[in-house]
């Protein structure tokens, strides 16, 4: 059982085995349904490719007191130390309450040292607010990455050990 220190009173935060696709899957749908086509932040997620990436790589869910699952984050191991971020996300009607940033914090933790690297959409501002706050840095662009002829934002965040856990804001 992972320990999870950045874990509020009945809620859980969980690992997601690929069984769990299923979930994962219609999460990602209520994330991404309102999304303009041309528009995209991360919503071509088939069950396939997300059960495909819960073998591949790893998963952590948050889960409300009800047991669904409300919010996700998925990463890879690059080599050794070097993680990689897939996809992550809330439900929207539960944004805004700390929940990604409880799961991040307990992802780094799981990680241990190292270095974390992802890439977000330009205009998504939301989640490069999450980054910059969560102390990623801005490491560069991929100009026209996206089908909307927009870049992608690379972030990375150097990885810190630590057995004390770290106060929610
Ligand atoms: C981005 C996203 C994951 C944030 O999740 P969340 O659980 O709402 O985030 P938190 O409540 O932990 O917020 C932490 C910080 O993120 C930033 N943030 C979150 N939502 C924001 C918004 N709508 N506007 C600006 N900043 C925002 C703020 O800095 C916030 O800190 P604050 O509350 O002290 O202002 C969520 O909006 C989401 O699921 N978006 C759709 C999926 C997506 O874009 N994924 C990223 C793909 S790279």
């Amino acid at each position: 059982m992972l320990k999870m220190p950045f874990q509020k009173s009945d809620t859980k935060i969980q690992l997601l085995s690929s069984k769990q696709f299923e979930e994962v899957f219609e999460l990602l749908r209520s994330i991404y349904e309102n999304q303009n086509p041309e528009h995209p932040m991360g919503g071509s997620w088939t069950r396939s490719m997300v059960r495909k990436e819960l073998e591949i790589g790893k998963g952590q869910g948050f889960f409300d007191a009800s047991g669904y699952l409300r919010g996700i984050v998925l990463y890879r191991v690059l080599s050794g130390t070097q993680w990689d971020i897939s996809v992550l996300g809330c439900h929207p009607q539960w944004r805004g309450k700390g929940i990604m940033t409880q799961l991040l914090k307990n992802m780094q933790h799981e990680m241990g040292t190292g270095s974390l690297w992802l890439e977000v959409h330009e205009e998504n501002h939301p989640a490069i607010c999450l980054y910059e706050k969560l102390g990623f840095q801005n490491i560069g662009m991929r100009p026209s990455y996206y089908r909307d002829g927009c870049a992608a934002v690379l972030y990375s965040l150097n990885l810190v050990s630590s057995n004390e856990p770290l106060a929610l804001t």
